[in-house]
């Protein structure tokens, strides 16, 4: 059962612990923690997410969809295409996705999700994942840290428009519970096609670090079928990449491209 209560918060650390503390004490599928501000708001790898009160939507959901836990991994980048597509129906222009899952319009992101699962030994009724999802909404070029203003956009710098935050939000929450219920229903074929055609590291030469800390160059392939990102090195190597930063690396000298 779904339920669609929502946490709304002044401010708060992140809305990501919150959610996680109610959906380990039992908090049904649906619920939402909605805060103003965000003090110490979480981004992937470890980054900090600047949550400013008013500009953006800061949000946690908790999903508890029936996969198998191998399956689970995968709610990554089926948020990221349900938020997409939610973005895109709101502002009515294109977003892209950089894999994992980071939205992208017009080269520079405008959201970024983090995904937190509960350990997948729990018992599949008691499973759950919060999805934690920034958009960037009403932010101005000068509301970013100088290091952010040429690489971040908001949907108001996209459109010249001003948003209602709780409108972006119900789009958000609406496509996200579509998007998990095609997959619970008809798996992930699907929803990866789908996810493939707005994929803007497709044919892009990129670097990222690999887990015994070497920078690795190779062209990305785009994911697999299971979400993990190919990516083939200059020596044909193809490495299935599972987590980590991954940047466009356009400025590698010629001689290197084969
Ligand atoms: C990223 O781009 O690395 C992911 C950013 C995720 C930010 C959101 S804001 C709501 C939720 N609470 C957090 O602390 N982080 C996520």
């Amino acid at each position: 059962m779904l339920t669609d209560r929502i946490f709304f918060l002044k401010e708060t650390p992140t809305t990501n612990r919150v959610a996680y503390d109610l959906a380990s004490k039992g908090e049904s599928a649906g619920t939402a923690v909605i805060a103003e501000s965000q003090a110490e708001g979480r981004g992937r790898l470890g980054k900090v997410w600047q949550s400013p009160p008013g500009k953006g939507l800061y949000c946690s959901i908790i999903v508890r969809p029936r996969l198998a836990v191998e399956d689970y991994p995968k709610i990554t980048l089926t948020a990221g295409l349900a938020v997409a597509i939610a973005l895109e129906e709101v502002s009515g222009i294109e977003m892209r996705l950089k894999w994992p899952n980071d939205i992208y319009s017009q080269g520079k992101k405008c959201c970024g999700i983090l995904t937190e699962s509960c350990s997948l030994t729990e018992e599949s009724d008691k499973r759950f994942a919060i999805v934690g999802i920034g958009v960037n909404v009403n932010s101005e070029k000068s509301d970013f840290a100088s290091e952010l203003q040429d690489k971040a956009t908001s949907l108001h710098i996209l459109t010249g428009s001003d948003y209602d935050v709780r409108a972006v939000f119900d789009h958000v929450r609406r496509h996200l519970f579509a998007k998990l219920a095609l997959f619970e229903s008809a798996g992930f074929a699907e929803i990866l096609e789908d996810w493939r055609k707005r994929d803007m590291l497709l044919g892009k030469w990129l670097q990222w670090v690999s887990t015994s800390g070497e920078i690795i160059h190779g062209r990305s392939e785009g994911p697999d079928d299971i979400g993990r990102l190919m990516v083939k090195d200059k020596e044909g190597k193809t490495h299935q990449i599972l987590s980590g930063d991954i940047s466009l690396a356009e400025k590698i000298a010629r001689k290197d491209v084969p």
